[in-house]
């Protein structure tokens, strides 16, 4: 039988996994020589994430964290994800074997971040750029991708839409700001959210935080912003689903994470760029323009080269387990 301290090695590593907002919207269910990961709908994003497609791709990246830790310790696994009526959820069930496949993307999970600054003008070479893709596609996963300035152009409209939408959006603003940790003290205390160091801001309290977001971060200035980091980047990603479901998106978040993890072994930097996606109007027109006509856009990722932030923090362990 495996034991507790192996167990909670595994959910360590699977909790380190990217989520929208920093929320770690997860649950973890230790059984018998089996963890399953439960949605946490109490940390749910109502404004952006509606339908809870990112909450699933959440889990589906700490699924795929999972996974790699428990080989690791010398686990096989097999996944079942079972639906009952009111939730989706995932059982990972365990196997103790002598000889086992291990990846090195393991060493990669603590060093893995988004990296939210200005990427550096340097090309990434074609070969590169096949290694960091071979392994992210799965059968209902694709990724399309945008690399010369014309295309990565073609993306510019739909991002500083999405943008305008969202940040005239007072409910979606409300939202964002109750996730942000405007200093250490507050991002210590809760474990969770974006700290704004991780996103290259200086610390500055809440009161003079809200003030900040509420007078100064617009949809005009946020546009601008954009503007600039898009040019700077040397790449864009799509990523999207071939049915729009819960068992997708997880699929999903299982690609994105192999696709964060080989990423950070290459040195290369990601962040999200996600508002023509969570915006339906504008995913629509993306879906119109691009033929994308058979798939969903749910994620769209920037990379480059760049200098690494903070890293975000995640909740203690004990926050995270249900015990059985
Ligand atoms: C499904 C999903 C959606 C996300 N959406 C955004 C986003 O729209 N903008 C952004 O800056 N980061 C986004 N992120 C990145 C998270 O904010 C980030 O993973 C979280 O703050 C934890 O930081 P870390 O990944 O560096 O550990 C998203 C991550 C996931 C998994």
């Amino acid at each position: 039988m495996i034991t507790k301290d192996t167990i909670l090695k595994i959910i360590k590593y699977a909790a380190k996994a990217p989520s929208g907002h920093n929320t770690q919207p997860w649950k973890f269910k230790i059984g018998n020589d089996s963890i399953s990961i439960l949605p946490d709908f109490t940390r749910a994003l109502l404004v952006v994430d509606s339908d809870n497609h990112a909450l699933y791709i959440s889990l589906g990246c700490a699924l795929e964290n999972l996974i790699i830790a428990a080989n690791q310790f010398d686990y096989e696994t097999k996944v079942t994800i079972h639906n009952n009526g009111n939730e989706t959820f995932i059982q990972i069930d365990l196997y103790q074997v002598e000889e086992i496949k291990k990846t090195d993307l393991f060493n990669f999970i603590v060093k893995r971040q988004v990296t939210r600054n200005k990427y550096n003008p340097e090309k990434i070479q074609k070969e590169v750029l096949r290694e960091l893709f071979d392994d992210v596609l799965d059968k209902c996963v694709q990724v399309k991708l945008f690399l010369s300035k014309t295309e990565i152009e073609t993306l510019t409209p739909y991002i500083i839409e999405g943008t305008n939408l969202q940040f005239n959006n007072k409910a979606f603003v409300k939202e964002l700001v109750s996730w942000v940790r405007f200093s250490e003290k507050e991002v210590l205390l809760k474990g969770d959210g974006l700290w704004s160091a991780s996103m290259g801001l200086p610390n500055m309290g809440r009161c003079v935080g809200n003030f900040v977001m509420k007078n100064f971060v617009t949809a005009k200035s946020e546009a601008k912003r954009w503007e600039k980091i898009i040019s700077k980047s040397e790449g864009f990603a799509l990523f999207m689903v071939e049915k729009n479901d819960p068992e997708h998106w997880i699929k999903l978040g299982q690609a994105f994470q192999r696709f964060g993890l080989m990423a950070t072994k290459m040195n290369i930097k990601h962040a999200h760029v996600n508002m023509p996606c969570e915006e339906l109007p504008v995913r629509e027109k993306m879906i119109q323009n691009f033929q994308l006509y058979e798939y969903t856009p749910l994620l769209l990722i920037r990379f480059g080269y760049s200098n690494p932030l903070p890293y975000s923090y995640r909740r203690n362990i004990n926050e995270i387990i249900i015990k059985s």
